[in-house]
């Protein structure tokens, strides 16, 4: 290994500031003097988007002929830690083979809204579900000695002016909703790099922003790799190098450079900040260099059988009635809508693959009793009276139409949101005209965020196939026909429309202010507080078996928060076929002082099962199951109480429940005052005892016992006393007859403190 520091010594303070932006597009600079070499990068995430000439960042021009995995939104879905794992390592491989040190990715911001036009580019609406995926991506990717960029950090939850809007949230909504994703991916994975964000993040550019890249990043918890930027996203370059943004991308001619230069020399920025850069970039630089192997075979059509096999784990089964599917392969079988023949298998952007092959469910059915009808024109928005007339004879000749719908690329892309929630009215009309036709209507969605249905009682089965990579008509065909039973589940709820969003009201801000006004209540954390009605909530996936869950666990009743609980389940495969089953654990606060949602995910597993098989699966619950954030003390916190844990199969769905009791080991500070209420002394055990005494007093004021007068007692029992005490400060004892002069509440409010 190269000594870095040595190295930087030797730079000019130029090459330094040159080292600290990229050389074009997508290479980091040489300094050949020196002999360090340029590295090149590439998008990401769900495959190689190598542009070879012309650069851009838009997915625009043409880049090398690769493999496309499925997106995010359908990797989030399978809810299973190892495929993505061996889906980072194929991708790690590629990296290898064309030289790639850094893969741009994976995406893991909050699904806040279903209107995110990169909402298929991200993994969910839940942070320990979208960390857990990621961190397995990352360590799956970087197993092959390439590096990951985790992006966009931080609070990138929208198109709608990407660069310039501020995502204005509070400490404890960032902690609890927006950064765990990153957190978890960092800990656990050590990501080579991350990218940050184009917008601002309470008011400062993230790339600018010594909060976020500094403190929490590398203070709090550990990164040791470079930060760049967002492609454009540099504001204040000697601001960012301050705050710890080491690489600008892709460059600005010198400009910031130079900037950079004249801070130095001005005595504006300590050049130690510029070396810290530099020797973070050449860390990663070298740690590529000196494992890169060329020479790993890249067989893309061992990945393209590969990306369809992940696919199919990812397809989430919303609704089956009467069993429609599995299809019979003996039965006339009609596949209706242009998705069939040319599925939308990724989103449009930054992350689109130049796929070397595709394969549709049309020629995926080939040699099956299969008759296809396009039904709707994509370039057009439009099913003509012909095309429906002709989807409509062709769904009633056969024993089962299956509808292939969805958003078109115009409808979701990067660089823009969503308006609405609707699939194009010309898909759902033909969806009511086929399930008109035929009793036995189901329909395959390629979308990447949750759309309407408003023709879901008409059909019998619906299949999300999300947008699954270039090889999802495979994939579509073989859980059509049961030779993969789905597996998948809801990463993100689906709301029966789009006002139900918890964001609704405030999504996309005013001007360039965002503000996450909905706080925690992020997907489903707002549905069930609300207990509100959902078109299919989060964790929902049905399967062509069924899954009982047993014999729930805990390893104690009772424990402190420094401790772990496990918490084991058996899952029997109850029906006839294999298949993987996905228990989810929930985790929530019976009663807490902070207002927080009734469950969170906090553990799954991906169990495959025989027929009749049962398997235990276990699960590590520590303080951070129970906690939530504590603004106060600026640390996690578990209030000692009651806490629920359920496992299940969907967040509605969770036949188990138990409860443990968590007693926290924290002290939190105590600041009474005159002004502090009653009920927050009498709540806190250990100013309890000693505010009592004065209670008593006061209650023979508020109640007075029913000896000394029996129509006050009739009129003011002693709980509602002790009701209206509650409110009252304590400055209140002067008045009302505590018998406490200041002197005695001075000393009072020294005991409440602890003194
Ligand atoms: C996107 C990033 C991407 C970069 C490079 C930006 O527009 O936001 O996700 O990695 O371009 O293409």
């Amino acid at each position: 290994m190269k000594d870095i520091k040595a190295l930087v010594a030797q730079m000019t303070l130029e090459e330094k500031a040159g080292l600290c932006s990229g050389l074009d597009f997508w290479h980091t600079k040489p300094v050949e003097r020196l002999g360090i070499p340029a590295t090149m990068v590439s998008d990401g995430p769900h495959g190689l988007r190598k542009q070879d000439e012309e650069g851009d960042h838009l997915g625009i021009n043409d880049s090398i002929k690769a493999v496309c995995y499925p997106a995010a939104c359908a990797t989030a879905a399978s809810f299973d830690k190892e495929l993505i794992g061996k889906m980072g390592e194929a991708i790690g491989e590629s990296c290898q083979h064309e030289k790639l040190s850094v893969v741009l990715g994976p995406a893991v911001n909050i699904k806040r809204s279903p209107l995110c036009g990169r909402n298929f580019e991200y993994f969910s609406e839940d942070p320990f579900l979208a960390g857990k995926m990621s961190a397995a991506y990352i360590q799956g990717v970087q197993s092959k000695n390439v590096g990951t960029s985790i992006k966009h950090f931080a609070a990138n939850n929208q198109e709608h002016r990407r660069m310039s809007s501020s995502s204005d949230a509070d400490g404890r909504t960032l902690r609890e909703i927006y950064l765990p994703a990153f957190e978890t991916s960092v800990k656990e994975a050590q990501p080579w790099t991350v990218m940050c964000s184009y917008n601002k993040v309470n008011g400062v550019y993230a790339s600018e922003n010594p909060w976020l890249l500094t403190d929490v990043l590398r203070k709090e918890w550990g990164f040791e790799g470079y930060v760049m930027s967002d492609w454009g996203a540099v504001s204040n370059r000697v601001k960012g190098v301050a705050a710890g943004l080491d690489l600008e991308m892709p460059a600005s001619g010198g400009v910031n450079d130079a900037k950079i230069v004249e801070a130095v020399r001005k005595g504006e920025l300590d050049e130690k900040l510029v070396d810290l850069c530099c020797e973070r970039i050449l860390n990663i630089v070298f740690r590529y260099q000196e494992n890169a192997k060329p020479e790993t075979p890249w067989d893309k059509e061992a990945q393209h059988a590969f990306s369809g096999q992940v696919a199919a784990d990812c397809m989430v089964l919303l609704k089956n009635e009467g069993d429609v599917l599995p299809l019979n392969k003996a039965d006339a079988i009609a596949f209706i809508g242009e998705f069939a023949a040319k599925p939308r298998f990724q989103g449009g952007g930054s992350s689109h693959i130049n796929s070397f092959k595709t394969t549709s469910a049309v020629e995926a059915a080939k040699g099956l009793n299969v008759a296809y009808a396009p039904g709707y024109s994509v370039a057009k928005d439009e099913a003509t009276d012909e095309m429906i007339a002709e989807a409509v004879k062709a769904a009633k000749a056969a024993k089962v139409a299956v509808v292939f719908a969805g958003l078109p690329d115009s409808y979701e892309s990067e660089g823009y949101d969503r308006t609405h929630m609707q699939m194009p009215a010309c898909q759902n009309k033909l969806i009511e005209a086929v399930a008109a036709a035929n009793p036995n209507t189901v329909v395959v969605l390629h979308n990447g965020s949750p759309v309407e249905m408003p023709w879901i009682g008409k059909v019998k089965a619906v299949l999300e196939a999300y947008l699954g990579g270039q090889n999802v008509g495979s994939a579509t065909v073989k859980v059509l026909f049961g030779d993969v039973n789905p597996s998948g589940h809801l990463a993100e709820t689906f709301p029966l429309k789009l006002q139900d969003n918890p964001s609704y009201l405030y999504y996309g801000g005013e001007g360039n202010r965002t503000e996450y006004r909905e706080g925690v209540f992020v997907g489903y954390r707002y549905y069930d507080k609300k207990d509100m009605d959902v078109l299919f909530p989060f964790g929902h996936g049905l399967s062509y078996t069924t899954f009982a869950y047993t014999n729930l666990r805990l390893s104690a009743k009772e424990i402190k928060d420094t401790d772990a609980l496990t918490v084991t389940v058996t899952v029997t495969n109850t029906g006839k076929r294999f298949g993987k089953a996905v228990a989810q654990l929930y985790v929530g606060d019976r009663e807490s002082t902070p207002i927080r949602p009734v469950r969170e995910l906090k553990g799954f597993e991906k169990v495959a099962l025989e027929p009749g098989e049962s398997k235990d699966v276990s699960f590590t619950l520590d303080k951070r199951a129970f906690a939530y954030w504590n603004e106060a003390i600026h640390d996690w916190h578990v209030e000692t109480g009651d806490f629920t844990v359920e496992v299940g199969a969907s967040s509605r769905d969770l036949p188990l429940c138990d409860t443990v009791k968590v007693e926290s080991t924290v002290e939190l500070p105590r600041h009474y005052d005159l002004d502090s209420i009653f009920l927050d002394v009498m709540n806190d055990p250990r100013a309890k005892a000693v505010i009592d005494p004065f209670i008593s007093k006061l209650m023979a004021v508020f109640a007075p016992p029913a000896e000394e007068s029996d129509a006050a007692k009739e009129a003011i029992s002693e709980d509602m006393g002790l009701a209206m005490l509650n409110y009252m400060p304590l400055r209140g004892m002067l008045s009302f007859g505590a018998n406490a002069g200041p002197e005695e509440i001075e000393a009072l409010l020294k005991a409440l403190n602890g003194n």
